[in-house]
């Protein structure tokens, strides 16, 4: 059945601005619905509503979305049944299916070299754990970006942005966290932003400067938690290098009273929140995340009831990263099923990094949470677009293809959205928009 055409108000009243118009498109998933829209992230039922348009056309003005519907419709209403004007640039989709860009909530995108060395190392047996107590893990990526110049560390981002842009991902979530000084922490954000701006990828900045206590901290981890709080963070918000504070809590990394010190600051100083939670053990970081207010609480492997239970009556949205299980080779899968049926807003993520997860593509990351995690496709759909702006503060503008919102979408090469997870290993893009503009080849 399809849904009613929506327009932006200025586009219902006649044709204002169009300039770029989508047309034959097979399937248009706008992943919008204007009453679920109030109501935050989706959950429950909710999280299968991909307001699904067959026979499409999507109307693009100076970048944003301004009208969606079925073909007729929509130049029905735009040109009153008159011809499309000729300074319309009409894109014919081909018949296929047309999605909004993936935003993903959750990456390490700038470091320095990659760490196929210990992915040997585990699949010989040794754990993550133990790589990193020897001086790997983390530690190898911090003490490898501190030899890089901003320069170097941009490059290396830019390529892996262009390569997200080709998987359809539009808007991007970046952390720092292998610095762990103030020059370092500072240059990875330097990096970050300037890799956006050269690949005109949207991103959301965070500084995770508590991913680790650096190993001159080791005798004094006070002393560390007092440089982020004290020095760190301060420059951070003053000079808007990044919009959110990150923190690895886990019993082994920072403890819950370090966590709250470093989250309470970063919270005064206007920076939102979020928090690595739950991953190694069922330790408390989702309840602190839904206590806090954080946009979100990201990993929870190992989410225990209490977690499961503040996050589901919070605004917090559970961000799930099963490219980490995968590539670890675990088997221990974050209880989305149940934590969807339960009512937790769930997003999905890539995590990616040199570590964990080097898997950036987000079809792989939503095959993965169909076959071991049983979300439905249209659920991981809703969590890699809509659910995961949410994640990241971007639901206004990104996420779906809403009347008024950024006009970034991908036309696939298929006409089923369920083909984005079907085909694992596949890229199922054929072109990607950025603002109404295509920017792969
Ligand atoms: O999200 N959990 C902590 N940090 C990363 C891993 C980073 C690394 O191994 O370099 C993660 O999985
Ligand atoms: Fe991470």
């Amino acid at each position: 059945m399809n849904n009613p055409a929506r327009f932006t108000e200025e586009a219902w009243a006649g044709a204002a601005g169009v300039d770029t118009l989508i047309v034959n498109i097979g399937q248009l998933c706008t992943v919008h619905e204007p009453e679920l829209e109030a109501a935050g992230p989706r959950r429950r039922a909710a999280m299968s509503e991909l307001g699904l348009v067959a026979g499409a056309a999507l109307a693009v003005g100076q970048g944003r979305v301004l009208a969606t519907g079925s073909e007729a419709e929509v130049v029905a209403r735009l040109w009153n049944g008159a011809a499309i004007p000729p300074g319309v640039a009409v894109v014919d989709a081909g018949g296929r299916a047309v999605i909004p860009g993936f935003v993903d909530p959750h990456t390490h995108t700038v470091f320095g070299r990659t760490r196929q060395d210990e992915f040997e190392r585990r699949i010989k047996g040794e754990t993550y754990l133990e790589i990193a107590a020897a001086g790997g893990g983390i530690h190898a990526s911090v003490a490898d970006t501190r030899t890089r110049t901003e320069a170097d560390l941009t490059r290396l981002a830019v390529t892996r942005l262009r390569e997200m842009q080709q998987w359809g991902t539009t808007t991007v979530e970046i952390k720092s966290g292998y610095g762990l000084t103030l020059a370092d922490e500072v240059k990875m954000l330097r990096a970050a932003r300037s890799a956006a701006d050269q690949t005109r990828m949207r991103t959301v900045l965070t500084c995770l400067a508590a991913h680790e206590i650096p190993a001159e901290f080791r005798e004094d981890r006070a002393a560390y938690v007092r440089l982020i709080t004290e020095e760190i963070l301060p420059l951070v918000a003053r000079e808007g290098l990044a919009e959110r504070c990150d923190i690895f809590c886990e019993p082994s990394v920072f403890n819950l009273e370090e966590s709250v010190v470093i989250l309470s600051r970063a919270r005064d100083l206007g920076l939102r929140l979020t928090i690595h939670a739950d991953e190694l053990e069922a330790f408390g970081g989702a309840v602190l995340a839904a206590r806090l207010g954080a946009d979100s609480a990201d990993h929870l492997i190992r989410i225990d009831q209490a977690g499961r239970e503040a996050l589901r009556g919070s605004g917090t949205v559970a961000v799930l990263l099963p490219g980490t299980v995968f590539t670890l080779g675990l088997t221990g899968y974050a209880p989305a099923r149940e934590m969807v049926d339960e009512g937790c807003a769930v997003a999905l993520a890539s995590d990616f990094n040199p570590g964990s997860c080097p898997i950036l593509a987000m079809p792989l990351i939503m095959a993965i949470a169909c076959t071991q995690m049983r979300l439905t496709p249209a659920e991981s759909l809703v969590a890699a677009t809509l659910n995961a702006a949410w994640a990241v503060g971007r639901q206004r503008e990104a996420g779906s293809l809403a009347p008024g919102k950024w006009a970034d979408f991908v036309i696939l090469d298929g006409d089923d959205y369920r083909l984005v997870p079907y085909r694992a290993g596949h890229n199922p893009v054929a072109s990607v928009f950025l603002g109404g503009q295509k920017i792969n080849a």
